[in-house]
This record gives C-alpha cells, sequence and structure tokens, in this order.
C-alpha cells in the first residue's frame, strides 16, 4: 500500500476513534455534580466538595431584595426567589422594594388563598400551584415564597386574606395540593410564616405565648402536612418571636420540631428583614437569610459576621455544611443546574384556571326564595352598586400584590354577561376617603337608582388599602367601612330585591341589613377573572360550590380575641401576646362555648340542594395509617348539577382531657348531576382521634366512644354514628 494513503488510513481511522470517544471523554470529565441522572444526595456531596469557604457562606444570605449571589465557575446561576402566593409578584428594585419599570414581570392572578381555601378543593390549589410553576419557569423565578398557612386566630388579622382560615386539616389540605403544584414545576415552594405569626400588630416584635397542645394541634399541623406530604423544600421563619426567641432563629421551632422530629431536610429562609443576631442564626436552624436592613449584603448576619465566626473557630464548620447542603439540596432537586423547561406564561389554560378557582371558591352565604340566579330573560334593569364594583383590587396588598395581565372588575364582568339584554347603571354608593357632604350625595344617588331598578346588586366589602385586608396592620374592627352598612339597608328599603357581593379577605359584620336582603354572596379577592367569575355565579352559569374555611361573627365579641376583652389576648401587652383561648380558635370556640355564629364555618349553598344518607364507619384500617373511613350516599336532590362539600367531624364522648365541642377531620368535594347518587368515601386524619400530649411529647388517641358527624358545614350536621376505639393508642 501507498505509504501516504496508509497514514491518510490511520489518521483517518484514529479521527473516528476520538469522533466516537469524544462523548465519552466529556462525560469522563462531567462532574459528578452536574449528571442529573446521579442521586440527589451525590450531587449535592461533591458539589459541596468544590465550595470554598467564601463560596459556602455567600449561599447562605441575599446579595439583592431576592437572589443569591452566582458562582459562576461552579455553574451556579443566581437563585431567584419571588412573592407570591396567588401570583408572581412584579419585580422589584434590586436593593429596594420599589417596582423594577419591568414590562415583562406581568403575571396571572389567581384568588388570594382564603378564596382557594373556599374551594375545600385541593385539586384546584394544585391546578393553580401549577400554573403558578409554569409562569414562575418563564419568569426565572426558582423559588416561590409561599403559600401561608398561619392559622386565622382572629378575624383582625390583616394578612388573614393571604392565609386558609381557621382550621389546621383543610389548610393542611390546601397547601399540600398547592406545593404539589408549585415543584412538579422545577420550582421550589416556601411555606410561610413559621410559626405563630397570627397578627399583623407589632409583628416585628410581638412575642407569643401558647400552651404546647394549642401549638401541636392548632398552628403546627398544617406546616408539618406541607413538609411531610406536600414535601415543600423550603420553610420561612416568621417576624414575631415565640416563646422569647424570633422565629426566624428559634432552636425549638426550627431545630427541633421542624428539622428533628419532623424530618425536614430543606432550607429554612428568614422573611426579609427577620433576622436579628448571628449566633442564635447559626446556631438555631436559619439556612438563607434574606431582607435583613444592613447597608451592604456582606454584613448581613450570614455573611462576613459568620465567615468571621469560622474562620476565629466560634463557629463549627459541620454546621455551616449542613446550611449550605440544604441549600444545595432545595437547588438540585428542582434542577436550578440542569436543563429545565422555560415555562409558560397567560396561556389560555392559565387563565381558564384562575376563574374556575375564583369560581369554586365563591360562597353563597344566604339566598331567600331563589332570589339568585338571576334570570336574564325576566329582568330589564339592573343598578349595580358599591366602590367594589369597579375597583381593581390584584395590584395591592403590600408583599402579596400582583401585576396582573388583565383585571376584570365584578362591574365589567357583569356588563360583559348581560348587555345588550339588560339595561345596566353604575354608581358607587361610597367612596373610600369620601367627605361627609361627598358620602351623602353618593348614597342618595344609589338609592336612587336602585329604587329604578328590576334589580340591586351592591358589591362592598374591604380592600386591601392598610388597615383593612392589608399586611403591615390589622383591622380596626370587623365592621363594613365607608359608611355600607347603612348603604345597604337604604337600598335595601328601596328595592327589595338587593343582591349583597362582598369582596373582602376575612369576615365581615353585616348589621342591621342581613334579614333585609335576599342573597349574599362572599367572593373574596377573586383575582384577575374576578368579574367573569363572580357574573357566572350572579346569571347561574356556574353553581356556587364554596364553603367558608372560617366562622363569621354576628360581633367581634363573640370571637375568642374579642371575648377575652384584654390586650394580653390581643394584640398583646408589654410586648407579649397570650393565646389564652387555647385550642378554641375558630368553629372549636364558638361550638364550644355555644355562641351562635353569623354564617359558620363549612358553610355554603349551592343553587341545588343535597341529601345525605347511609352513614357507614370503618374502624382503623391497619394496613393504612388512617384510623377510620366513612362512607356515605350522596344525592343532588334538586335541579341542577352541583357540587358539595361533605364534611366530617369527630367528637369525644367523654374525653379524659379538655377537647372542643367537634372537630373537622375530613371532607371530600363531590359533583352530581341532578338526580344523582353516589357513595362517597373519606379517610379520616391519621390524628383524627388524638391530642397532643405534652406529658410524654405524642399523639394520644384515648380509647372511648366517639361520635362522628357528618354534614354540610359545622352547624349543619346530617348523620351521625358511634364509633368505640378499645384500646388507647400513642405516637411518636
Ligand atoms: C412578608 C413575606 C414576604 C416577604 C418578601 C415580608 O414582608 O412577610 O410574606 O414573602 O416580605 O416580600
Amino acid at each position: 500500500m501507498h505509504s501516504l494513503h496508509k497514514k491518510t488510513l490511520v489518521l483517518s481511522a484514529l479521527l473516528t476513534a476520538i469522533a466516537a470517544s469524544a462523548p465519552l471523554a466529556l462525560a469522563e470529565d462531567m462532574p459528578l455534580y452536574r449528571d442529573p441522572k446521579q442521586p440527589v444526595e451525590a450531587r449535592v456531596e461533591d458539589l459541596l466538595s468544590r465550595l470554598s469557604l467564601q463560596e459556602k457562606i455567600g449561599l447562605l444570605h441575599a446579595d439583592s431584595k431576592f437572589t443569591t449571589a452566582a458562582i459562576p465557575h461552579l455553574g451556579i446561576p443566581r437563585r431567584w426567589m419571588s412573592d407570591g402566593p396567588h401570583g408572581v409578584r412584579e419585580d422589584v428594585g434590586p436593593d429596594d422594594w420599589l417596582p423594577s419599570g419591568h414590562t415583562d414581570d406581568f403575571s396571572t392572578c389567581f384568588p388570594t388563598l382564603i378564596g382557594v381555601a373556599a374551594t375545600w378543593n385541593p385539586e384546584d390549589a394544585k391546578a393553580m400551584g401549577t400554573v403558578i410553576g409554569q409562569e414562575a419557569r418563564k419568569r426565572g423565578k426558582d423559588i416561590m415564597l409561599g403559600p401561608g398557612v398561619n392559622i386565622q386566630r382572629t378575624p383582625l388579622n390583616g394578612r388573614s386574606f393571604e392565609y386558609m382560615g381557621e382550621d389546621p386539616w383543610l389548610s393542611g389540605r390546601i397547601a399540600v395540593g398547592y406545593i404539589e403544584g408549585v415543584q412538579s414545576q422545577n420550582v421550589a415552594s416556601c411555606v410561610k410564616h413559621f410559626a405563630a405569626n397570627n397578627q399583623e400588630t407589632d409583628r416585628n416584635s410581638i412575642n407569643v405565648e401558647m400552651d404546647d397542645r394549642t401549638l401541636h394541634e392548632i398552628y403546627l399541623p398544617a406546616f408539618k402536612a406541607a413538609v411531610q406530604e406536600g414535601h415543600v423544600l423550603c420553610v420561612m421563619g416568621a417576624y414575631n418571636k415565640f416563646r422569647g426567641v424570633h422565629a426566624s432563629e428559634n432552636d425549638l421551632l426550627l431545630n427541633k420540631i421542624l428539622k428533628q422530629d419532623w424530618g425536614f431536610t430543606g432550607m429554612v429562609i428568614s422573611d426579609w428583614n427577620a433576622a436579628h443576631n448571628t449566633k442564635e442564626c447559626v446556631e438555631n436552624g436559619l439556612d438563607l437569610e434574606m431582607g435583613t436592613e444592613k447597608k451592604a449584603y456582606n454584613d448581613y448576619y450570614l455573611a462576613d459576621p459568620y465567615l468571621e465566626g469560622i474562620q476565629s473557630g466560634k463557629f463549627a464548620p459541620a454546621l455551616l455544611d449542613d446550611k449550605v447542603r440544604r441549600n444545595l439540596r432545595v437547588m438540585i432537586t428542582t434542577h436550578v443546574l440542569d436543563q429545565r423547561p422555560p415555562g409558560s406564561l397567560n396561556t389560555i389554560e392559565h387563565q381558564d384556571a384562575a376563574r374556575k378557582v375564583a369560581e369554586d371558591g365563591m360562597v353563597l352565604l344566604k339566598n331567600d326564595n331563589a332570589a339568585l340566579p338571576l334570570d336574564i330573560s325576566k329582568i330589564k334593569s339592573i343598578a349595580v352598586i358599591g366602590e367594589n364594583a369597579n375597583r381593581k383590587q390584584v395590584h395591592a396588598g403590600e408583599s402579596s400584590a400582583i401585576k396582573a395581565f388583565y383585571e376584570i372588575p365584578p362591574l365589567d364582568g357583569i356588563i360583559a354577561r348581560a348587555s345588550g339584554k339588560i339595561d345596566i347603571t353604575f354608581s358607587p354608593g361610597y367612596r373610600d376617603k369620601a367627605g361627609k357632604t361627598e358620602a351623602a350625595d353618593l348614597m342618595d344617588r344609589a338609592v336612587a337608582a336602585a329604587s329604578k331598578a328590576d334589580v340591586a346588586i351592591i358589591v362592598g366589602g374591604l380592600n386591601h388599602i392598610e388597615g383593612f385586608d392589608s399586611e403591615g396592620e390589622d383591622r380596626k374592627s370587623i365592621d363594613l367601612p365607608f359608611g355600607q352598612d347603612e348603604l345597604i339597608r337604604r337600598v335595601a328599603a328601596a328595592n327589595p330585591r338587593t343582591i349583597v357581593v362582598l369582596v373582602s379577605g376575612s369576615p365581615v359584620a353585616m348589621s342591621g341589613w342581613l334579614d333585609k336582603v335576599p342573597a349574599v354572596v362572599e367572593a373574596w379577592y377573586p383575582g384577575m377573572e374576578s368579574g367573569n367569575a363572580i357574573a357566572h355565579l350572579l346569571f347561574g352559569d356556574i353553581n356556587p360550590s364554596g364553603k367558608l374555611p372560617c366562622t363569621f361573627p354576628k360581633k367581634y365579641d363573640d370571637t375568642p380575641t374579642g371575648a377575652a376583652h384584654s390586650a394580653e389576648s390581643y394584640p398583646g401587652k408589654n410586648g407579649t401576646v397570650t393565646y389564652s383561648e387555647g385550642l378554641l380558635v375558630g368553629y372549636r370556640w364558638f361550638d364550644t362555648k355555644n355562641i351562635e355564629p353569623l354564617f359558620p364555618f363549612g358553610h355554603g349553598l349551592s343553587y341545588t340542594t343535597f341529601t345525605y344518607n347511609n352513614l357507614k364507619v370503618t374502624p382503623a384500617d391497619s394496613g393504612k395509617n388512617i384510623p377510620a373511613s366513612i362512607d356515605c350516599d350522596l344525592t343532588n336532590s334538586g335541579p341542577r348539577q352541583g357540587a358539595e362539600v361533605v364534611q366530617v367531624y369527630i367528637h369525644p364522648d367523654h374525653p379524659s382531657v379538655m377537647r372542643p365541642e367537634k372537630e373537622l377531620k375530613g371532607f371530600s368535594k363531590i359533583a352530581l348531576l341532578p338526580g344523582e347518587t353516589k357513595t362517597v368515601h373519606i379517610p379520616l386524619d391519621p390524628n383524627a382521634f388524638s391530642f397532643y400530649d405534652p406529658a410524654q411529647s405524642a399523639w394520644v388517641a384515648e380509647k372511648g366512644n366517639y361520635t362522628l358527624l357528618v354534614g354540610s358545614s359545622s352547624r349543619d350536621i346530617r348523620l351521625h354514628a358511634d364509633l368505640t376505639l378499645n384500646k388507647t393508642t400513642t405516637e411518636k
């Protein structure tokens, strides 16, 4: 063979071999932590071993309002966080809270979480979480700061609208659905605010005192469900103190309960400016410090002061590695270092999901003589009244405010649904800052409009101005503001077909008018599809199926914090608030103390009716972690398709310790066609019969008799059954 030809052949064989081995060589060079096929923990350890001390510290604190620093040579990008619970928040300046003015920071806006809880449907929460996760991806966010699961201890809490009401079991179910949705999109969810953050008054400094049973039975279960069932990757520590120590650096809450007892392996993020002390942050369980008001990010407690503490031997390197591991674990689990699907924004599916959740959560509180739905063919004119009818709400409320793609206020939704068929007028009736003469004039004009129309629809309630449903301040009273009680009374006197639609995120009193109007709807803050959802309910395109996630009291003094009449109980005295009502929060209080609420927990009417039959209780299923389950037949006995939430409460007949009169331990939302019957199967909460025994640090299900109460609300029990536990069981 010609030697040149031979050489060419050899060269080409060599090149082929190099080409064939190229991917192999690359794979061999690829550090283990970059390989998505490797187990998460192996990737975490590998990456940890490559970080310098300075780089480790850099992962534990902010480098702008919502980011942590990148480590480019290792391929670690800047991590982006964003509020919030009901949409991806607009971008703010890197070092301040001012809107960035970006034009690509819009998002779909869902109802606030109280309205999501009112769906009593974890699938709705999951659908919402999935959309939020997709939009977070598209907007380049890695961690979404929600959901908020703080229990509504007092109806005055300014952030009630951002939370899921008064019941731990309901809050836990909704939170788990939501977290599963967000995290299905490779975005971490951050449940907040851990823990006992139940008021805005003095929120940065207030010290919360409560007994152990109350902590474990009321204020922790939703967080525990988020961790153990939702596998939430992040937990945000709260602003307040708990038993004398700030919650974001609290050994009992973070190290002992969250990490040790519950086995939480993700990371604890401080609330923004909730860290106060390097030693406490280091030793008491904080893994990422955000929002501290310091001149430079290196001055953060977990920045240079921590670095110096490590270098001087004051702090152990092992604890540092634990914090870094937790940060890396979240990053690697959500594929921050890998290729992720890009996500999507404002698709038709997202808009539909936002509307469906809004519709599913609205609660028909009252509907005498089938005043609703309105028959569009029989009405000639409607007077729409109330500032909330044309007020846009979603770009307010502080950290949870959303710059939505659009927002359809109630008036626009009603017009879109009925114009051309019905003559619609609008008069505000009140204005939040109206002077006296103006207020009187607005009211007179609204009353005059109502008197001329076939139907009056008042859209009132609250708004996100500070002092109502807003972060940073509690409400002063549960009364409707801006003279609305008088407005509704006068409009109802002028037009007996007056429908009241309340837009609010917390309970309101209905003084002097409830018996004068035939129908009342609680719409919550329904998000950007508000107007469409409300119009669909009013005109019967959908059948309401929401149920109250919180008791509506007749008056503030009927509530636990109101009845106490003491600053110690609320909002605190000498810097401490004591939860003297203990376990008796919400309906647990009203039912145990025999106080008639305005509308009870779990209440919500439908345009159809449901009948309950054949309750069967199956005791412990030892194979599964279920202490009992119930079956019953539910029939749609009315004329329309609809959905009912079957609720299961337990009542211990002769407990050896104080137990609330009844407690929600299971529920299921069932859709039925007219005349249809389904057998509903509801497994009960694993701790359904247990109370928390502080002496043993354990859950105790006492032997004895229990009554299972199955019904349509906490005060509309349709079926009862007895169940006996033959032996006492204790579980850590
Ligand atoms: C709020 C958090 C929020 C954070 C970041 C704080 O004021 O309490 O809920 O996630 O700000 O905006």
